[in-house]
């Protein structure tokens, strides 16, 4: 009997930990699949793609679509023209895709035309704010795909209520917390940490998110709070690309290049560094005493972990982590930040409760589900 051809599809750094435990889990059954593993070049930066393969034990894409940066439609269409030339060549018999990025936007309505089944793993998150482009990306994979694994209760209502058909869909819980608690253990003191001094805590601050900053008003209040709060405690800053090209014409002043030396913001007491690996980061999150973000995967791993998260939207997609974990949304006023800042301090530690199956088992069930699918296509 031919083997079956899996095809992964990843493009952006918050692709990978998800990827990974799936094609460790997929791994026993090679006598029955052919997994091939296709990165579309979206991110393609060492930090924030060759840097976190290493790291995550990702094995070597078999095909990089070298799509790059551009606008949303230049990115989207460069994926689908590349991935449909892929598809074509290499006929998959399922596509497997993970989150909400450009990429898995391109790869699922390029496989649904082409009559390639689609999973998607990590469906039905919605933050109900369309001007969000991973919303878009979200609303579309799932309305095609034929196999939905969800990460919590909602999402399956999420789904139900755009109408997708129950047994498409699987609760499973959360591929990120796999590779969270597969690597932990392995997570490396970043040599940032190394300028503070040995300060007793310290926050991290993320911030790529257009609607933070792409707005100059909007981005120079952020930094000039995020400089104001720093003096009260360090904070460490890996900063995504776009926002320090932002920065940089904006006129702040941080010594070139970014690398994983912190270098002090204006001589302030928060330290920017270039974005960093996989396992500096997870560091980093598990012993911060706050982390304030506009990322949506890291309000998950805060909450696995127990650190505090303020998250800098007006809105999450993963409202599990309200509910349940650590994390606040904060919006972006300078004054909301501030004040709910002193809270969290004042508060002392947080007691998550960890989401139901976020138990670090969730790739090898959803491997289980796959193969049960394929099985049955068979008959
Ligand atoms: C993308 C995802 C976002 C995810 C984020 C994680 C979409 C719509 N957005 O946003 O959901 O949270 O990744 O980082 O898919 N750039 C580089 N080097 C790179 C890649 C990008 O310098 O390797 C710079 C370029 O200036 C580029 C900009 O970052 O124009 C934005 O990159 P892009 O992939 O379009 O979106 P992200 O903001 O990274």
């Amino acid at each position: 009997m031919r083997k079956k051809k899996i095809t992964g599809v990843v493009g952006a750094r918050p692709n990978f930990m998800k990827m990974a435990p799936l094609i460790e889990a997929l791994r026993p059954f090679s006598e029955r699949i052919q997994f091939q593993l296709v990165h579309t070049g979206q991110h393609y930066d060492e930090r924030l793609s060759g840097l976190m393969f290493k790291q995550l034990e990702l094995p070597e894409p078999d095909h990089y679509l070298n799509v790059g940066s551009g606008s949303h439609a230049q990115q989207t269409a460069r994926v689908m023209i590349a991935f449909e030339e892929y598809c074509l060549e290499e006929k998959p018999d399922l596509v497997l895709l993970v989150g909400d990025v450009n990429s898995t936007l391109a790869c699922s309505l390029t496989a649904s035309k082409m009559h390639i089944p689609v999973a998607h793993v990590e469906a039905g998150l919605r933050s109900f704010d369309r001007k969000m482009p991973e919303e878009i990306n979200r609303i579309v994979t799932d309305s095609l795909a034929d196999l939905l694994f969800t990460t919590c209760r909602e999402a399956d209502q999420n789904l139900l209520k755009e109408g997708i058909p129950e047994e498409k869909i699987h609760f499973v819980g959360n591929v990120m917390i796999d590779s969270l608690k597969k690597f932990l253990p392995k997570a490396r003191s970043p040599k940032a940490l190394t300028h503070l001094n040995g300060a007793p805590e310290f926050g991290v601050l993320t911030l790529h998110r257009p609607g933070n900053v792409d707005d100059d008003q909007i981005l120079k209040a952020l930094i000039e709070l995020f400089i104001e709060i720093s003096e009260n405690m360090p904070l460490i800053f890996p900063c995504h690309p776009r926002t320090a090209d932002r920065m940089r014409a904006m006129g702040f002043q941080f010594d070139e290049p970014l690398d994983e030396n912190a270098v002090r913001l204006n001589g302030s007491n928060l330290w920017m560094t270039a974005p960093l690996g996989y396992l500096e980061f997870i560091y980093l999150l598990d012993k911060a005493r706050i982390v304030f973000t506009d990322s949506g995967g890291i309000q998950e791993e805060v909450t696995v972990l127990g650190t505090a998260c303020l998250t800098l939207r007006d809105n999450t997609e993963r409202g599990i982590t309200i509910d349940e974990g650590t994390n606040l949304l904060v919006g972006r006023d300078p004054a909301v930040i501030r004040e709910s800042f002193h809270r969290v301090l004042s508060n002392g530690p947080c007691h998550p409760r960890i989401p139901e199956k976020w138990d670090g088992g969730t790739s090898v069930e959803i491997a289980r589900i796959l193969m049960d699918w394929l099985d049955g296509c068979e008959k």
